[in-house]
């Protein structure tokens, strides 16, 4: 899967707000002295917040404004230039709002990888949250995942999860997940780097030989 021959993993990180899994990623990856390195946070759209914040840690930012391309197809072409100057081995999609063309997916193949904030393949799409309150579940959680056409699926690496409690929100339901996603996401991107994940021939993630790991989030039994 990496591309690059240098043992250091190259990585390119995609956002359109805030960037805290961003900021997980880029401080797990100092911190923990992961063999890679953060070479770009390219949003989509230029008031992004995490991009101040990743430009204070002296990584190059860049930020494409879908409104300013004519399709969805042109937007998905300049994206693809941008990351590509960085020759990332992992592009890690981190509350990225766009969906992407089947073009761009196909062309990082087993290199694009993204968060969803539930328990997939259950609850794709967007207001997560409210979903596993309507429909009653007891569990909730996230996915780290490898990236197919197919939005929000695909082979899983990582799972993270944590009890719905009786009269929570969604607003308190996302806190309980994000901060579980916090734990998930460089974990996952960790093993990437480390070269521990491996796709099997019928299209499941081993990690070590062993099947992805379960997270255990706050107020989890
Ligand atoms: C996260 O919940 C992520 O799972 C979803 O969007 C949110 C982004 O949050 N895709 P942040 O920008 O990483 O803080």
């Amino acid at each position: 899967m990496p591309q690059s021959p240098s043992s250091t993993r190259r990585l390119v990180i995609l956002i359109s707000g805030r960037g805290s899994n961003m900021q997980a990623l880029v401080r797990a990856c100092r911190d923990e002295a992961w063999p890679a390195e953060v070479r770009a946070v390219v949003a989509s759209r230029p008031d992004a917040a995490g991009l101040q914040w990743a430009q204070e840690q002296g990584i190059a930012t860049a930020a494409l404004y879908h409104k300013d391309f004519p399709s969805r197809e042109a937007f998905d072409t300049a994206l693809a230039q941008e990351i590509d100057r960085h020759e990332p081995d992992y592009v890690l999609l981190a509350g990225f709002m766009r969906v992407l063309t089947p073009a761009f997916v196909n062309h990082y193949a087993g290199r694009l990888v993204n968060i969803h904030p539930s328990l997939l393949p259950m609850f794709p799409g967007l207001h997560t949250h409210a979903q596993a309150l309507a429909t009653g579940v007891r569990l909730h959680g996230c996915t780290v995942h490898f990236v197919t056409p197919v939005l929000d699926h695909g082979p899983i690496i990582a799972q993270g999860c944590v009890p719905v409690l009786a009269g929570d929100t969604p607003e308190a339901l996302a806190g309980r997940v994000l901060a579980v996603e916090h734990q998930v996401y460089p974990a996952a991107v960790r093993w990437l780097a480390q070269g521990r994940v491996r796709l099997t021939s019928d299209q499941r993630v081993e990690v070590d030989g062993e099947p992805p790991r379960l997270f255990m989030g706050a107020g989890a039994a």
